[in-house]
């Protein structure tokens, strides 16, 4: 097991990275808190693969344990379903040394978080992710949310869990198109961060995609470092945090013009981040290689790497929807070289235009 610290003063906590872990929750959990009840909020098949061993290891603690399950689907992450678990947890006469636990993947982990966040105005909860997505991501930093039927993720709070255990075994029961999506904030990791994991990632791309563990504990545990360092660095996003959005900007666009149907969040970001490494090359930021590497490095992966036939004005309009659009002005990561990025804070639409009408 591998142990990584999320330094954020009196909100820091342990990121928890290995095989076999799921069974430890218990003894993990019981190290930083001590809980009067624990909460399994989780989807009823994840219930099904894995309650079973950490209720047990919860009742080896000594501790209650209640189980709410949400249906899956991304439908799961509003304010009514939210409203059912504050009814549960009420019911169950949650206090605020009640400690909620997410299993699951980016639903759980932000609807759930969301709820520790606001019930009895903020108990603790403890993220158990089930995905590469969010091993890589939603779990660690404290972003959590419910979608407004205007857009997601419109309603939150920058809440931190009290731990994360990424067991990596659940990953190997994961649909081969949602593993690929995690890959793609792995390879974002790479371009804004760190050169050696995008070569890394070049390298090895055929022993990850066969879910080799050498490889998956390197790559999950280099981006949980690099995560942890950017939010050490700006824990509520006012700038520096916006590295991670590295392909989101047209990604979140692409995600909401196809109505969320088409392609699943990593796919759109595979796509956002072509494309803004191809606008970097057009700015002169980086040379030709760079848009070339990520292209090819996405395709070996299985991800799309090509826009999708949305109109560009529609494009345009959609980014100045998105939450990190201040002002009126579009902010844009661009890519200087593998590993170095900008931030762009006033990002002209001509150039946007320019880059959408040219052959992506
Ligand atoms: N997923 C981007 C962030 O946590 O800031």
């Amino acid at each position: 097991m591998q142990r990584l610290k999320i330094d954020l003063g009196e909100r820091s906590y342990d990121i928890l990275l290995g095989p076999e872990l799921l069974a430890k929750v218990g003894e993990s959990l019981s190290q930083t808190l001590q809980p009067s009840r624990i909460v399994l909020i989780t989807h009823p098949f994840l219930c099904q693969l894995y309650g079973d061993k950490l209720s047990s290891g919860f009742k080896d603690q000594g501790w209650a344990t209640d189980v709410i399950e949400v249906p899956e689907g991304e439908t799961s992450k509003t304010l009514k379903q939210a409203e059912k678990i504050y009814d549960r947890l009420l019911e169950l006469k949650c206090d605020r040394k009640s400690v909620l636990v997410a299993l699951g993947g980016g639903v759980i982990g932000d609807l759930v978080g969301f709820v520790a966040a606001t019930y009895q105005r903020g108990i603790p909860f403890v993220q158990v992710p089930t995905t590469l997505l969010s091993q890589v991501d939603s779990s660690v930093g404290g972003k959590t949310a419910v979608n407004h039927p205007r857009g997601k993720n419109m309603i939150g709070a920058f809440y931190q869990p009290r731990l994360v255990i990424a067991d990596l075994d659940t990953l190997q029961s994961l649909p081969k198109n949602e593993f690929r999506a995690g890959l793609a904030e792995v390879i974002k990791y790479g371009v804004i961060y760190d050169a050696d994991l995008f070569d890394y990632l070049e390298k090895n791309v055929e022993k990850i995609l066969k879910l080799d563990k050498e490889c998956l504990a390197h790559i999950i545990k280099t981006s949980c470092a690099i995560k942890a360092d950017v939010v050490e660095k700006d824990e509520r996003e006012s700038h520096y945090r916006m590295i991670l959005n590295f392909g989101h900007t047209l990604g979140h666009a692409i995600e909401a013009l196809t109505h969320y149907s088409q392609f699943i969040h990593g796919e759109a970001v595979a796509i956002g981040m072509v494309c803004a490494a191809k606008l970097s090359h057009q700015l002169g930021k980086c040379s030709e290689e760079v848009p070339i590497r990520i292209k090819e490095l996405v395709k070996k992966c299985g991800l799309p790497a090509d826009l999708p036939d949305l109109d560009s004005q529609s494009i345009i309009e959609s980014l100045y929807h998105d939450k990190k659009t201040m002002n009126n002005k579009i902010k844009f990561i661009l890519v200087k070289e593998i590993g170095k990025i900008e931030i762009v804070d006033d990002m002209p639409e001509a150039d946007i235009f320019k880059l959408l009408q040219s052959e992506i």
